[in-house]
């Protein structure tokens, strides 16, 4: 971790007569000063629990304008919960995960987090670049999943307020040491969460290397949009692919693109999850349901339109925009009733699902898939923005 000391944080005045903020921030992971009251926007920041080791770790409460709440702890870059109204006004807490540290730090299938360095496969755990092969951890069989075995989302990250006109935010920061769980390269990520007036939960990476290496950082909420009373497989889900790239049996893309078209991975129009995961289709096999990466139709650079998913029950709405090529549609086939989350909740088979934009598996290993290649001078950055309404 850095020993750099923040300056002086974030200071503004969002409304007319509003209270100041004024925070000081280390990157030791100290936080003190706070909001006063009388703005709409609001940063709460309180102590979330304790690593192994003693390090303290913060919960920053993120309130909007309208009263919508993201709750994120710079334990893995987490979003513990994200509380978003439904066509009645009512407000409800949409994703999976844990009321604290503890429960984080025992069991987590990703969780809220963010992952990285390689956010989802890397076949055998092995990749060549200019002409070295390196030899990643493999923690998901004889593959490399999500950062290895300690992957972003279980380290401790830097954190600060960011304070917008129509947004408040956290800035998280972690410095990933060359040779950490195999990959070459002092990487410096910063991923910055806005909660903005507009209920979007805004996410924008950064990174920077000094040595060329494969970078792939994603958001892995898993959304019940329900409020997490009962699976998704009623959500509608619409994604904005022709194409996937099919996997073998251990999910790792075989380096073809597939048309979704006459095939259960169409949702090009709006279809519920569950009308078709049970199909007879070889692709729903490997893993138990949809488990692959979309191959997104864009035009040119920006944000584009990714997913929409409508919730029937609740009118709420997810749009989700990426400046990404990909996104990983995962509707939670590996959860199985055995972890007990937030409010004592049971998390059922697929209880949740994750829309993880980013490049594609395996593209290290894939030269016709877009290079996920970082070097020395080069700058990563994306923005996704999962944006919710009702209806
Ligand atoms: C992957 C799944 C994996 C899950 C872990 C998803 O991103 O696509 O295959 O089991 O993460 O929770």
């Amino acid at each position: 971790m850095s020993t750099r000391t923040w300056s002086w944080a974030a200071l503004v005045a969002v409304l007319v007569g509003a209270t100041m903020v004024l925070s000081s921030c280390k990157s030791s992971g100290q936080v003190s000063g706070k909001k006063v009251t009388g703005q709409a926007l609001d940063i709460d920041v309180t102590t979330f629990g304790k690593m192994p080791d003693g390090q303290e770790v913060k919960l920053y409460t993120l309130t909007n304008a309208k009263g919508a709440t993201a709750k994120i702890t710079n334990y893995g870059a987490i979003v513990v919960s994200l509380q978003m109204p439904d066509a009645k006004g009512k407000m409800d807490d949409i994703v999976l995960g844990y009321d604290d540290l503890d429960g984080y730090l025992k069991v987590t299938p990703y969780f809220g987090a963010i992952v990285g360095r390689y956010g989802n496969r890397i076949g055998g755990g092995k990749f060549t670049l200019d002409g070295v092969t390196y030899t990643l951890a493999t923690n998901d069989k004889t593959n490399h999943l999500h950062g290895g075995n300690k992957g972003f989302d279980k380290v401790v990250w830097d954190h600060r307020m960011v304070w917008k006109a129509d947004a408040v935010g956290v800035e998280l920061t972690y410095l990933s040491k060359d040779g950490e769980e195999g990959y070459p390269g002092n990487l410096k990520a910063t991923v910055t969460y806005l909660l903005t007036n507009k209920n979007e939960l805004q996410i924008d990476y950064l990174a920077t290397t000094d040595k060329a290496t494969p970078v792939n950082l994603t958001h892995h909420g898993y959304f019940n949009l329900t409020g997490g009373t009962r699976d998704i497989l009623g959500h509608e889900l619409m994604l904005n692919a022709d194409t996937f790239t099919p996997v073998d049996a251990g999910l790792i893309p075989t380096g073809e693109l597939q048309a979704v078209a006459g095939t259960p991975m169409d949702f090009t129009k709006a279809s519920p999850i569950g009308a078709r995961i049970e199909a007879d289709f070889e692709q729903l096999k490997a893993g138990g349901g949809y488990d692959h990466n979309w191959v997104l139709n864009r035009k040119g650079k920006g944000l584009s339109l990714a997913a929409k998913v409508t919730e029937p029950t609740t009118g709420r709405v997810m749009e989700v925009w990426t400046t990404e090529p990909g996104i990983q549609f995962y509707a939670g086939n590996f959860l199985d009733g055995t972890i007990t989350g937030k409010a004592g909740r049971v998390y059922q088979h697929r209880w949740g699902f994750c829309l993880e934009t980013q490049h594609f598996p395996d593209s290290p290993n894939k030269p016709s898939f877009p290079s996920t290649i970082l070097r020395p001078g080069e700058k990563y950055e994306t923005t996704t923005i999962y944006r919710f309404s009702a209806k």
